[in-house]
């Protein structure tokens, strides 16, 4: 029997839970706003913690196509709070995950063993609505756009069911919302679409959250040495005197196994491929170059064997996949604790953007609506790694 939505009306929260970005670069406002119930083949989702992932940062800069005003927001963990019409792979009170990017499995990239840039995206481009073409939030009378269709700076919002992975009922949801983005994007780059070998040497340009999933994968993998780049001088103290690359090709002789560049700017990418061997290296895009940025390689260089390669969250079909990593975790055979620094109640939201902006963040899991949530990081040991 079809389950349909259990609640059948807008909800609005008693205080004010949302936050909005009224245009592009503006500060973020904390709103009421009305969520639709869902549509037919759509979930309305409390959201119990999300991250500020990079991607958020460019989108709300104005550096990614995205419609204003919008609730930002797209790694996220939940419980879901009521189905639309057809949904039949969830249930109310279901743990889960928001993707990015959803499983339709049925188009293209889907069917194919390969693909996991679902068609049913809303990332390049993004519309900011729902696959219908409509949106379910209004503030002040006015449409508020979706971000990425996950929207997860908000108590409640409304994801289609091919974004939603149910996950193990014993998942701690102040920390798996990073199993959504995060984990896949970064770890996932380096397990699964690198497939890192025993004994190598990797670069790793950007040691945010992404680059430090990264590394993880990287060091999960038996590589053998890893080099973290990065301009932050807390993360990278050492103030290089010629170009990264050139730096990276004397350390290692003949150029990297692996680099990996997930910052997403064009000069890093550059600098990534330049630091690969020239035969055999692999050089994984992982970080979101702003929409209007072009790439420009050396062409005759291409010959020599390297491989460029765009990696969207590690490759993995996302409904499939993302299950099992909250059960790797609870198995304690990968261990995401690391990746968070810091985690704070949504009421802090700014101040979570003023310390993602000052660099002393790794991931942020913050917590819409939860009573006590520490305020001091619980991991702040920098992780061990060759920095240049
Ligand atoms: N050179 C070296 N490091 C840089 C540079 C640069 N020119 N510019 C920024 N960085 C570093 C920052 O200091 C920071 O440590 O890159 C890191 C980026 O980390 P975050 O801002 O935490 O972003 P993250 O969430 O890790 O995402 C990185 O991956 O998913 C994509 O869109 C996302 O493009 C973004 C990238
Ligand atoms: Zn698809």
């Amino acid at each position: 029997m079809e389950r349909e939505s259990q609640a059948g009306s807008a909800l609005s929260a008693q205080s004010p839970t949302r936050a909005v970005a009224w245009k592009t670069g503006s500060t973020l406002a904390i709103e009421e706003v009305q969520v639709e119930p869902p549509k037919a083949q759509e979930v309305r989702i409390k959201v119990i913690s999300t991250g500020i992932c990079g991607t958020d940062d460019h989108a709300l800069k104005g550096l990614l196509s995205a419609n204003f005003p919008l609730i930002p927001g797209h790694e996220g963990a939940g419980i879901v709070e009521s189905i639309g019409k057809g949904v039949s792979s969830m249930k109310p009170g279901d743990k889960v995950l928001i993707l990015i990017i959803p499983q339709c499995r049925e188009c293209s990239a889907c069917l194919h063993p390969e693909g996991n840039f679902c068609e049913k995206q809303d990332v390049l481009p993004s519309s900011g609505l729902m696959l219908d073409g409509t949106s379910r939030f209004t503030c002040k009378g006015k449409k508020i756009y979706h971000s990425f269709r996950a929207s997860t700076f908000t108590e409640y919002t409304v994801v289609p069911e091919i974004a939603v992975a149910k996950i193990d009922a014993a998942a701690p949801m102040d920390k798996v919302s990073i199993i959504s983005c995060e984990v896949p994007t970064g770890y996932g780059a380096a397990v699964n679409s690198a497939k890192v070998t025993r004994g190598s040497t990797c670069v790793v340009f950007g040691l945010g959250g992404i680059g430090s999933a990264i590394v993880m994968g990287c060091k999960a993998s038996g590589a053998s040495r890893i080099i973290g780049i990065d301009i932050n001088e807390e993360k990278f103290p050492r103030n290089l005197k010629k170009p990264v690359q050139e730096v990276v090709m004397e350390m290692t002789g003949a150029g990297a196994d692996f680099a990996f560049e997930a910052i997403g700017l064009t000069d890093t990418m550059i600098a990534a491929w330049d630091s690969c061997h020239r035969s055999y290296g692999v050089c994984l895009i992982v970080g979101l170059a702003p929409s209007s940025s072009k790439l420009s390689l050396k062409a005759s260089e291409i010959v020599s064997g390297r491989t460029l390669k765009g990696v969207c969250l590690g490759d993995y079909k996302t409904r499939d996949c993302t299950p099992q990593l909250v059960i790797d975790y609870l198995q304690n055979k990968i261990n995401i604790d690391p990746l968070i620094t810091h985690q704070l109640p949504f009421d802090q939201l700014h101040k979570a953007f003023e310390l993602y902006h000052a660099g002393k963040t790794k991931r942020f899991t913050y917590i819409p609506l939860f009573g006590k949530v520490p305020h001091q990081p619980i991991f702040s040991k920098r992780r061990k790694m060759h920095t240049i």
